[in-house]
């Protein structure tokens, strides 16, 4: 008995050791954390409990039957953050650098099968050379086999994503297909063809870190939610992301015990400038209504002209979507309507409430954006708010014009409350530019043309540059002080929190992708 259980013992010590000692410290992991090491800095101590560690490959081709790992290159199990239970893979690229293999492939699906039969969110710690190339083409269906599950599985649990290292070709596609992707600075890079592929077809010379870096990814293409400084602390970003969401589509996100106290913020009465095309800055509006200390950015770097994120009000995980005068003016674009389409729906999916701060003055006008479908790609948001059924409450802090009014979560696409402060601006357009359309007869006539138009504008902004039309009609359902807002919000979302609403039934819509 006795030497069986040594065999085990010496099995479960050679397991631990990956590609071996002399791969973890030699250059081959470049200094970063193993798997096992990731593993245990994301989860509680001791919480872990490892499944498939004695899994093999089964090729022989190339001579790999010589090279055998126990555990194949990836670590898989479940554990507790924060005494909620995930479900965890970790790629070891000490074995074959992290290349995906069919068996390797396999250990993945099986935690993804039980994350979604028992409603559990799963974290996948990528760093790894793809496809094993030694296995040709069963290793890659082993990536279609994870593809799917993360397809099947989308927005039945929560799946994030943390890039740790290499991660190109085809292998990309399982994080982009997740909910959150978290990379780690001057250690990651994802793409589809690398900067020698690029090197030969388009003439470009480009290195890994400017063509798939974590800076590239969270500023430039949007790939990327998070790029964090190191390995520790993208695992921490996920631990506290984690916090906003609930295990799965059919919870609602843990909330925190709130003794309710000062809510008035005095500060919010004066941050609006008296002009209105000063701009400032509405983070700083958002970190005075959450809790404090609890607004966490998401796509920080991208698209910079929304705000999107996650905070909690009163103790209750909300979603933030706001526009942002202090960059572009606030106007929706292309990149801004994806970015905040995509949290809308990830908010909807998990029912996290939304919460929209407003200042938009419209559309960004010009060729680029229409010949690059701001037609498509302003509708994204559009329909992610429509079809959105958690509490949807929108407060518009100053202008509201034009279609941008209707697509910012409006009361006619389904928003529950909708607060205007007293500097709110509502309507088809700006002043100056309404003016010079339905004015343009008498302007061009009068004597002085200045003049003439300065009148109309200011008979035109005193008549709808304010919140009182639409509060009159019903659109806007009370103009509040600025510094009641995060008491009204407090109540209101309490207000709303049984909300029930079902759409027709159907497959599934069909968003202007
Ligand atoms: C098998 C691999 C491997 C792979 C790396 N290794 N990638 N083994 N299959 N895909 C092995 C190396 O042979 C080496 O083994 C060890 O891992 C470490 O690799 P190095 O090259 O020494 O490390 P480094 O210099 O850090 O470079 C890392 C790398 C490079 C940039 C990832 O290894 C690389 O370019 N690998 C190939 C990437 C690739 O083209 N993959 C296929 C992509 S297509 P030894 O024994 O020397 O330690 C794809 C399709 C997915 O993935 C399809 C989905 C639809």
């Amino acid at each position: 008995m006795s030497k069986k259980v040594e065999l085990l013992d010496a099995k479960i010590a050679e397991a631990k050791l990956g590609g071996g000692q002399k791969r973890i410290d030699s250059q081959h992991n470049k200094g970063k954390l193993t798997a096992r090491e990731r593993v245990d800095l994301l989860l509680d101590p001791n919480s872990f409990e490892e499944i498939g560690m004695l899994v093999t490959h089964r090729s022989h081709d190339f001579g790999l039957d010589k090279e055998v790992y126990l555990g194949d290159g990836v670590v898989t199990g479940y554990g507790t953050i924060n005494g909620r239970p995930v479900y965890v893979f970790s790629q070891d690229f000490t074995v074959f650098g992290g290349s995906l293999s069919e068996t390797h492939a396999e250990k993945i699906c099986k935690i993804m099968d039980l994350a979604m039969r028992n409603g559990v969110p799963v974290i996948g710690l990528n760093d790894s050379g793809g496809a094993r190339i030694q296995e040709g083409v069963v290793s890659l269906a082993g990536y279609a086999d994870i593809f799917y599950r993360n397809v099947v599985a989308s927005g039945v649990v929560p799946q994030i994503s943390a890039i740790m290292g290499p991660c190109a070709g085809g292998a990309v596609y399982s994080p982009a297909i997740t909910d959150f992707i978290c990379m780690v600075e001057k250690t990651s890079y994802m793409f589809v063809t690398g900067p020698n592929v690029v090197k030969t077809v388009t003439h470009e010379d480009v290195t890994a870190e400017e063509l798939g870096g974590a800076n590239t990814h969270a500023s430039k293409s949007g790939v990327t939610h998070f790029a964090f400084a190191n390995e520790v602390a993208c695992l921490e970003g996920i631990k506290r992301m984690l916090s906003y969401m609930p295990q799965n589509c059919e919870e609602i996100a843990p909330s925190y015990a709130y003794e309710m106290g000062e809510e008035l913020r005095p500060k919010l009465a004066n941050i609006i400038p008296d002009n209105p095309n000063q701009p400032y800055d509405m983070r700083e509006v958002i970190e005075e209504l959450v809790d404090a200390g609890s607004f966490m950015e998401v796509q920080k770097d991208y698209a910079e002209n929304i705000v999107v994120g996650f905070g909690h009000l009163a103790g209750r995980s909300i979603g933030i979507v706001a526009n942002q005068p202090a960059s572009l003016a606030g106007v929706l674009d292309i990149n801004a309507s994806k970015k905040a389409a995509r949290f809308v729906r990830f908010c909807d999916s998990f029912n996290v409430p939304l919460l929209v701060l407003e200042d938009v003055p419209g559309f960004l006008p010009g060729t680029d954006q229409e010949w690059n479908a701001i037609i498509t790609n302003g509708a994204k948001l559009l329909y992610a708010f429509s079809e959105a059924t958690v509490p949807r409450i929108t407060v518009i802090t100053r202008k509201a014009y034009g279609g941008a009014y209707d697509v910012m979560n409006s009361k006619h696409i389904g928003a529950d409350m909708n607060y205007a402060w007293p500097t709110a601006e509502i309507a088809v357009m700006g002043p100056k530019g309404a003016t010079e359309i339905i004015f343009k007869h008498e302007i061009e006539t009068a004597d002085n043309r200045e003049a003439r138009l300065q009148v109309k504008v200011d008979e035109y902004t005193e008549k709808f540059a304010n919140p009182y039309k639409a509060a009159a009609r019903g659109f806007v359902d009370e103009v509040i002080k600025p510094e009641e807002t995060r008491l009204k919000l407090i109540r209101s979302f309490k207000m709303l929190e049984n909300k029930a609403v079902s759409l027709p039934r159907k497959k599934h819509g069909n968003i202007p992708l």
